[in-house]
């Protein structure tokens, strides 16, 4: 199916290439996109974290949320809020689909939504 009027779509990677409880880094236009997969849910937020520049498959799954290692911010993979100190800022959080085996995500047009 079309992305809808005004958004684009990008594809990320094979539902295979990340089982239940796992997560992988892909690419998007030079932004790092983290992949998750909760017991079949899957989840795409910005890779990077939104405290400094560290990447989040560094890091560990926790329930519904994910923990960056270097200084063990939590943030929730549904909302992207940030849990705990010392981030502030939510990470970005991007609409998933899947598609024939494929996960993608739908976003605005224009240049891909990362906070730092
Ligand atoms: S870089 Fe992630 S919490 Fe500091």
């Amino acid at each position: 199916m079309a992305a809808a009027p005004g958004s684009r779509r990008f594809d990320l990677c094979s539902v295979d290439d990340v089982p239940p409880g796992t997560m992988k880094m892909c690419e998007v236009e030079d932004e790092m996109v983290l992949v998750t997969n909760l017991d079949g849910r899957f989840h795409a937020t910005q890779g990077v974290c939104s405290h400094q520049y560290f990447e989040l498959d560094k890091g560990f799954l926790t329930g519904d949320s994910i923990t960056c290692a270097l200084h063990l911010s939590r943030f929730s993979l549904e909302t992207g809020d940030s849990l705990d100190p010392p981030a502030e800022l939510p990470l970005a959080v991007y609409p998933v689909i899947v598609e024939a085996g494929r996960v993608l995500i739908e976003v605005a047009s224009g240049p891909l939504e990362v906070n730092r």
